[in-house]
């Protein structure tokens, strides 16, 4: 198994049934709130989350995959809602290979339909009990505390890296828990799987933000379909930034003033080869792989279950959307 497409055939038509169910859950009355709603969830996406939503299900229940499809389907909402408002914040241009739902509808607009699909997630959650529908909902609340957070932090060059790892816990790893934990609530799974299911989905989660950092600088535009260089462009400060802050003093004071003046001057190769000599994209890359082992661990600890490989591969192949670089 060595790349994410590799992976996505083992899931026999999963996605496309996904996909399906999307367009389907925003079929609303309104015809100009359906048609930019499609736009965002037309234009792709990894479908992750509701994959992970149905594979963790997979390993605690016998109920055919139909039968979660709801949450699944609930949890890409939640997902999606929360990137057409992060494209507001981030002043995105570019999402899903596509121009964002902001830039192409306006902001006004954009906020509307973030605010129809985070409400209609919870409908769909709701349909499996007070339990998961609070989940589903601390879990928004979670993104919203990491949004915040990341947004008093913008441009501090002091940030620890502990507040940075707050800060992805709540933006992303914690909703990657929630899928998996929402999965095992509405099974009937006892506490100790529930929170061996949890702690895999959430270390998956760190490792896929920091991945996912690490690609807004070492990345290609059309293969991540959103612009590179993007949090550098609004200050937001990653690993692989922190990380060279805290090397070598050539490398750290090229970055200050790189994130003081702007990019002029600089090429995208000139930043990217900063970032590289400077260690801190193969330090970033240790980092994401030491949470994707301890998400295997974890995994472990819930049982044997015939569908426990591809769920690990899943957390692998988080990752594995670096090898190119290494
Ligand atoms: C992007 O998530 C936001 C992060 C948490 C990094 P994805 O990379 O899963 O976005 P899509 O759904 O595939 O577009
Ligand atoms: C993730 O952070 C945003 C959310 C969890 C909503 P990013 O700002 O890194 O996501 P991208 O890179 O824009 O997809
Ligand atoms: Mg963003
Ligand atoms: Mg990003």
């Amino acid at each position: 198994m060595n790349s994410l497409q590799e992976w996505e055939k083992s899931l026999h038509g999963k996605i496309d049934s996904i996909n399906r169910s999307l367009l389907e859950a925003v079929d609303c009355e309104e015809e100009n709130l359906r048609e930019m709603a499609r736009y965002t969830i037309e234009a792709g996406g990894k479908r992750l989350r509701p994959i992970l939503t149905i594979l963790s299900h997979s390993i605690v229940s016998e109920e055919p995959y139909e039968k979660i499809m709801d949450l699944a389907i609930g949890t890409e909402l939640v997902h999606t809602a929360s990137l057409i408002h992060d494209d507001i914040i981030d002043a995105a241009t570019t999402r899903r290979g596509l121009i964002t739902l902001s830039e192409k509808y306006g902001v006004f607009n954009a906020i509307v339909v973030g605010d129809y699909l985070f409400t209609r997630a919870y409908e769909l959650g709701s349909r499996y009990g007070p339990e998961v529908s609070k989940i589903l909902a601390h879990g928004a609340i979670k993104l919203a505390e990491g949004q915040t957070l990341e947004f008093v932090n913008l441009g501090n060059l002091n940030m620890p890296e502990e507040v940075y790892l707050k800060i992805i816990s709540n933006k992303t790893a914690s909703f990657f828990s929630v899928c998996s934990e929402g999965a095992a609530i509405a099974a009937g799974s006892n506490y100790e799987v529930r929170k061996s299911l949890s702690d895999f989905a959430f270390n998956m989660g760190m490792a896929f933000q920091i991945t996912d950092d690490i690609l807004d600088i070492m990345g290609e535009e059309k293969s991540i379909g959103k612009t590179v260089f993007a949090d550098i462009k609004h200050n937001a400060i990653t690993l692989p930034i922190i990380y060279t802050l805290r090397s070598d003093e050539r490398y750290a004071e090229r970055l200050k003033k790189i994130l003081k003046e702007g990019f002029v001057g600089n090429s995208k190769e000139d930043l990217r080869n900063l970032f590289v000599e400077s260690g801190s994209i193969d330090q970033s890359f240790r980092k994401a792989k030491r949470y994707v082992m301890d998400s295997i661990d974890a995994l472990h600890r819930t049982g044997k279950s015939p569908n426990l490989d591809t769920l690990m591969d899943l957390s692998m192949v988080v990752i594995q959307r670096l090898d190119d670089l290494f």
